[in-house]
């Protein structure tokens, strides 16, 4: 069986740590959508490692990292990263495995998104300019260019067609910057990327599943991030929710068993778009630096806010989540009082649900409060050390993470 390890709210919920932490459970990790702009943190050796492409159980011994075919793979990025592993002694021919249908992105999928976000002026996403949207425009639009078509001969003449089709959208947002050296690094990553396993990642990993093999999907970003049922358009380009395994790996809905979906104890964002329980006050500010709340692709300051149950019941509900991960509770320890967002008032009325467009409308976050516990509890192993407070604190959402009408 597959289960499945995703974000349920904006990105940077602490995934990369927790599928580390279950992956030697797992004969397979795979990635189903994204690309380098997901940046997934672990601590291998107490060393802080940041991955953007590879999944996050390539450091155990015997686990299979496959990067599926609704990634969208930056060559350049992909081999720094895998200088990065090798150099923790990693063999990468071993385990890790890289589907023939993901799709590329090549330097001008970067420069187009530098250029849209500039021409976007104060409505612009915020997006971490790595080419995701561009990227996957082209799958979408039937342009773009695969893994596979890395060892076809006329590789090199179909990358000059797609760069002349590129240059001319370049042309109309009169972006002008000389990216040779970006082409230059491309193709020398390219040759790396020809040398690492290139699979049929379909049959790959049925053949696994036929084998009795449990499978652990990664997701990347978060559901309110995701393109279809996200704060649009200020979202990301790909499938982020359990509906993504399928389609961005290949494998039957049947298949799908745990859904472990992570929420941080509060709730943060990294860009631009809502974001109804936000504090842009000291709070915010404790909670980012308590947090070390800085975009670990970017470096940008995140926003930071409560938790919000009416968002966390919607992306428990689209991803049918079985099994909830809360991440960072301890950043709540010095706090004196805490807040939950149990519902919105929209344009003055209550609601349990997410609207439609969330910045046409009015949205006032109701708060249930909850008295901090203020001691550390960093050092808890168990449930049972947690202090009062937090087991109440953690309780409330656990009891509320499910979506009902009533
Ligand atoms: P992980 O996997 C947080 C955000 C960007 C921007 C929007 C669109 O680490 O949780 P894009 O580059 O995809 O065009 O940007 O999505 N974003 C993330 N925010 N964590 C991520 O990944 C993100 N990946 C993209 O900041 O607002
Ligand atoms: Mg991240």
């Amino acid at each position: 069986m597959v289960d499945v390890i995703l974000g349920l709210q904006w990105g940077d919920e602490g995934k990369g740590k927790i599928v580390d932490y279950f992956a030697k459970d797992y004969k397979v990790i795979a990635r189903f959508q994204g690309g380098p702009n997901a940046g997934h943190t672990l601590y291998v050796k107490d060393k802080k490692i940041v991955l953007h492409q590879i999944p996050s159980g390539v450091f155990h011994e015997g686990v299979i990292n496959l990067v599926g075919n609704g990634v969208v793979l930056d060559p350049v990025v992909l081999k720094k990263e895998c200088a990065l592993v090798s150099g923790f002694g990693v063999d990468l021919k071993k385990n890790l495995f890289i589907s023939e249908r993901t799709h590329l992105i090549l330097p001008t999928h970067r420069a187009l998104d530098k250029a849209a976000e500039l021409s976007k002026g104060n409505e612009k996403i915020g997006s971490t300019l790595k080419g995701i949207g561009p990227a996957y425009m082209d799958k979408t639009g039937r342009n773009g260019l695969r893994v596979g078509d890395l060892l076809d001969k006329n590789f090199t003449s179909n990358y000059i067609r797609l760069r002349l089709k590129h240059q001319k959208l370049l042309d109309n947002f009169s972006f002008n910057e000389d990216i040779s050296a970006w082409e230059d690094e491309f193709f020398e990553a390219v040759e790396l990327l020809k040398q690492l396993n290139i699979v049929n990642g379909e049959y790959f990993i049925n053949n696994k599943l036929q084998e009795g093999k449990r499978v652990l999907a990664e997701g990347a970003q978060g559901s309110m991030l995701d393109i279809d049922f996200g704060t649009f358009p200020f979202v990301t380009s790909s499938s982020t929710i359990t509906a993504g395994v399928c389609n961005g790996l290949g494998i039957a809905p049947q298949k799908i068993k745990e859904v472990i979906g992570v929420t941080k104890a509060y709730c943060t964002r990294v860009g631009a778009g809502p974001f109804p329980t936000e504090l842009d006050n000291e709070t915010g500010e404790q909670l980012r630096q308590t947090g070390s709340e800085f975009g670990a692709t970017t470096g940008r300051p995140r926003r930071c806010g409560w938790i919000d149950l009416v968002a966390l019941r919607f992306a428990c509900m689209i991803n049918g989540v079985t099994q909830l991960v809360m991440t960072k509770a301890d950043v709540l320890d010095a706090f004196k009082e805490l807040q939950v967002c149990t519902l919105y008032k929209i344009n003055g009325k209550e609601s349990r649900e997410v609207p439609f467009q969330m910045t046409r409308v009015n949205i006032e976050p109701q708060y249930k409060s909850f008295p901090g516990w203020n001691i550390s509890t960093s050092a808890a192993k168990s449930g049972s050390e947690l202090p009062e407070a937090m087991k109440n604190y953690i309780n409330f959402i656990n009891k509320n993470f499910f979506y009902s009408i009533a």
